[in-house]
């Protein structure tokens, strides 16, 4: 084979049961612009230490920006005998500047120093496209919140009708978590900012080459500080794996919301017409289709995680060929999210809220009772005693199917002397959600703190 890396000390080429087996053009091709960023940074270090002279260098930048014009315009494609992107390219160069100049490239590096170094390129790339991804969907879900800014819901716990809050304080609370994992995205980024390039194939270059302006042609902000780590070292790849998981799984949770929302019984959400769909026989349904994918990707998000951690555990340094097996888990979690992100987010940005409904629900389930409890211990009762004059008064009302504020003053009396008529002065959702007025609580003034703080954040990470 002609274009292939090695073969010299073979008797016999490659069976083609392993040439299959082998081969990662059809996954690694799309990293060939960062290959051929790579193959520019060596080859000007490569002439930097005299090992390419100055026509040699022009020649061979000239082939690679050919070779990139040819892959942008789709006409640069891997051959069949290619087993990787790094060989095909290499074959690509020397068809097109000739083998004494492309047959210089190769000194000094690996692919085990290369692919380590474009993974975290192409990385770098996306997390850029999610991260914008992700303070999309955070501000939709802010312009929700301030659409909203006085609806009040039925607050839960174990599914459970718990205390009122306002929608918007709900809404914001996946904006605080989606915030996180722009943050982490960012802080991802410390890691992943090292370029392995120069390592060779683990031990380092005996050539002289210097590695930190590769490092600097390629935006990395250093050069890795031991081969065989930057080499043989995934953690990287398997951190980003799970930043897209956690982002996924934050995203199934606002989904699981918003499935249950839509649904008749809850009555809270209609989805707009161009983000649901509809079903092949029951001509009335229309379905949230896209908040049930984004629950279903979670868990594909979370397969490739945990795939990438099987691969890893147990590897010895250095480099193995196992390691050709990140690829494909961490390119399906980015495409997975970029397909992904944008349609959640057009969903969430067209949900038409029904506030009326939420409003009528949020005082069922005696979710004010904690209302009385608080209004009580403010007039110096014990807390223990408050729970249980409250926890009384409760069972009375429930058992009479009657509202708390329904319960007359005699009765209220009976329960418990302390119990007097201007209890009811917090038995409104509105003096409910009103009186939470503790940092992070739901009061209307603290809620509206938290539109500055969270645009604050995003806009600072
Ligand atoms: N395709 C490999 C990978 O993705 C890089 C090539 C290293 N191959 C080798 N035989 N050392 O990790």
């Amino acid at each position: 084979n002609e274009g292939a890396l090695w073969g010299a000390r073979f008797a016999s080429g490659p069976s083609p049961e392993l040439a299959r087996l082998s081969k990662s053009t059809h996954f690694d091709w799309q990293l060939a612009p960062y290959d051929l960023a790579g193959s520019r940074a060596h080859a000007r270090a490569l002439a930097a230490a005299g090992y390419l002279a100055d026509d040699e260098l022009a020649t061979m930048l000239g082939g690679l920006d050919t070779l990139e014009a040819r892959f942008v315009a789709g006409e640069l494609v891997a051959a069949d005998s290619d087993e990787d992107v790094h060989g095909a390219l290499e074959a690509a160069l020397i068809a097109e500047v000739g083998p004494e100049v492309g047959g210089k490239l190769r000194a000094g590096r690996s692919r085990n120093d290369q692919i380590a170094t474009l993974v975290r390129l192409y990385l770098k790339d996306h997390a850029a496209v999610i991260g914008r991804d992700l303070v999309h969907l955070i501000d939709a879900l802010a312009a929700q919140a301030d659409a909203h800014r006085t609806a009040i819901m039925p607050g839960r716990t174990h599914l459970q009708h718990a205390q009122p809050v306002l929608l918007a304080h709900h809404l914001l609370a996946y904006g605080w978590a989606l915030s996180r994992d722009l943050e982490r995205l960012v802080d991802w980024l410390k890691r992943a900012d090292v370029s392995p390039y120069g390592g060779g194939a683990l031990a380092g270059s005996t050539l002289g080459l210097d590695v930190a302006s590769v490092a600097r042609d390629l935006g990395l902000a250093a050069p890795a500080d031991n081969s065989l780590d930057g080499t043989a070292s995934r953690d990287v790849v398997a951190e980003f794996a799970f930043i897209t998981a956690m982002i996924g799984i934050d995203v199934s949770r606002l989904a699981e919301d918003v499935i249950l929302w839509n649904t008749r019984e809850f009555g809270f959400v209609t989805l707009d017409d161009g983000y649901s769909t509809g079903s092949s026989i029951m001509p009335q349904k229309k379905n949230p289709d896209i908040a049930e994918l984004a629950r279903g990707k979670s868990g594909r998000l979370i397969g490739n995680l945990s795939g990438l951690l099987a691969t890893l555990k147990g590897l010895p340094l250095a480099y193995n060929r196992d390691l050709q097996e990140d690829k494909e888990p961490v390119f399906d979690s980015v495409e997975t999210l970029e397909v992904l992100l944008p349609a959640f987010t057009g969903m969430i940005a067209t949900l038409r809220f029904h506030t009326d409904r939420m409003a009528e629900l949020a005082p069922a389930g005696y979710s004010l009772a904690t209302d009385v409890a608080d209004w009580l211990v403010k007039r110096h009762v014990p807390f223990r005693d408050a729970h249980e004059i409250t926890g009384s008064l409760v069972r009375y009302a429930e058992e009479r199917g009657l509202d708390l504020d329904a319960v007359d003053d005699a009765a209220l009396a009976g329960i418990s002397p302390l119990l007097t008529p201007d209890v009811r002065e917090v038995l409104t959702i509105e003096g409910s959600v009103g009186s939470r007025t503790g940092h992070g609580g739901t009061a209307p003034e603290r809620v509206a703190e938290q539109f500055a703080a969270l645009a604050d954040r995003v806009r600072h990470l």
